[in-house]
């Protein structure tokens, strides 16, 4: 069983991680959707939340799940038997801090880090970005599943503009 993790907050997921890992899902027998959970950063979405959006989008992908770790990655890819991390790159910018993380990893536990260049079409697309515009009631429903723009409207419009 070849298994691989795609790793990050998605906080919310977008089109570009939806398009890493529909992708991954075809070169691996499983592959494992991990949410870190990140105990000093709240998040707009909870953890539970963001796995919720995540299982519903990803269900078109019969070898896809979706889990969340705490800790370090590799140790997550240890104990579920995980033998590769696949990282969208969508700029030139992503791939200096990426190459350090891969290093890192390797180095840690011996697991390898593959990268898949972004879709041109979701290259600016980032869940800060799409929080940024959707808080200000701009249109993302071109960058994130239907599910999600509606989940980011419900969300803004229960909390004040301001924060
Ligand atoms: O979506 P993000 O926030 O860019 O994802 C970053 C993530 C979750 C991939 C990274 O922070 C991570 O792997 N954190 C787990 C802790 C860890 O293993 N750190 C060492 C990596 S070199």
């Amino acid at each position: 069983m070849r298994r691989a993790v795609c790793p990050g907050s998605f906080d919310p997921v977008t089109n570009g991680h939806l398009d890493i890992v529909g992708r991954a899902s075809q070169m691996f027998d499983e592959v494992v959707v991990a949410v870190l959970i990140n105990q000093s950063k709240a998040g707009l979405f909870s953890v539970d939340e963001r796995l919720e959006m995540l299982a519903t989008v990803s269900a078109p992908y019969a070898n896809v799940r979706v889990d969340a770790f705490q800790g370090l990655l590799v140790d997550f890819c240890h104990s579920n038997d995980i033998s590769a991390i696949v990282k969208g790159v969508r700029v030139a910018g992503d791939f200096d801090y990426e190459l350090q993380m891969a290093q890192m990893n390797y180095g840690l536990g011996g697991i390898e880090t593959l990268f898949m260049p972004t879709n041109p079409k979701y290259s600016f697309v980032s869940s800060s970005l799409i929080k940024e515009v959707a808080k200000w009631g701009g249109d993302v429903s071109p960058h994130v599943p239907d599910l999600v723009a509606n989940r980011l409207r419900e969300r803004f419009a229960s909390l004040p503009k301001a924060v």
